[in-house]
């Protein structure tokens, strides 16, 4: 199946200001729900007042950022990188996914807070994860080690620092540590913050700036922008 792209998703200024760039699932890879579990995170419950689905493992995951994740995990060609572990949310549905497609692929987790890695670990075994492996390492260092060990993933994540000097130093490395037509995801692209002075957020600035492009943009989903890697040379 061809790879389908929502390009007109592009936000605007004007529409992250007003809060509305945020999408709904649909999907990239695949027709329809992949299984139960990914029907599943595409309705999540949320808890009250707030956009953030209710699962076992504690996370500020949207539905539409959460059914990406389990989507492009299960499709994923290759290892998964995640920058920004948290207490292990986005890292479960992955390993869930590629457990579900019973890929021998692994994800890759890494962040400077090592009380978060802790819990993270927990969520793992509680889940039954074997295919999730933590680090306690800033992002762009744990980005730059892969480079230099030569490791390619076929699906990234990108949700640890969304300072714009951060997203930079990452979006440099990515062409060097991707798979030929592999996705990276963004997330809080569409967070109002980047249209602020907060120096907090720099995401989509960081990425027009910075991001080859050689990766083409794919669409949003929740307030997650995804690209692939499509190198003229490949
Ligand atoms: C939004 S949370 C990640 C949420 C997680 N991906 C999930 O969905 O469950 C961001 C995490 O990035 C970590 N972090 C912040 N700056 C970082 C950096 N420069 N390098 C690595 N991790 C960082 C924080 O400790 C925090 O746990």
């Amino acid at each position: 199946m061809q790879a389908i792209a929502y390009p007109d998703d592009y936000p605007t200024f004007d529409a992250i200001a007003a809060g509305a760039a945020n999408r709904d699932y649909r999907p990239t890879l695949v027709s329809g729900f992949i299984n139960d579990r990914h029907k599943w995170y595409v309705s999540a419950p949320t808890a009250p007042g707030s956009v953030a689905i209710v699962h076992q493992i504690p996370g500020k995951l949207r539905r539409g950022d959460a059914s990406k994740l389990y989507e492009m995990a299960y499709m994923s060609q290759g290892d998964i990188l995640e920058l920004g572990t948290y207490k292990g949310l986005s890292s479960t549905i992955m390993g869930e996914a590629l457990r579900d497609a019973r890929k021998p692929f692994q994800v890759y987790t890494a962040d400077l807070n090592e009380e978060f890695v802790e819990r993270a670990k927990a969520a793992h075994v509680k889940m039954r994860l074997t295919n999730v492996h933590t680090h306690v390492m800033e992002g762009g260092a744990f980005t730059k080690s892969m480079k230099d060990k030569r490791v390619k993933f076929g699906f990234a994540f990108i949700d640890h620092w969304h300072g714009y000097d951060a997203t930079v130093e990452v979006c440099q490395l990515l062409p060097d540590i991707m798979m030929n037509r592999g996705f990276v995801l963004f997330h809080d692209f569409t967070h109002i913050g980047n249209v602020s002075d907060d120096p907090a957020f720099g995401v989509i600035q960081a990425v027009e700036d910075t991001l080859s492009k050689d990766f083409k943009f794919f669409g949003i989903f929740g307030c997650c922008a995804l690209f692939r890697y499509e190198p003229k040379h490949s």
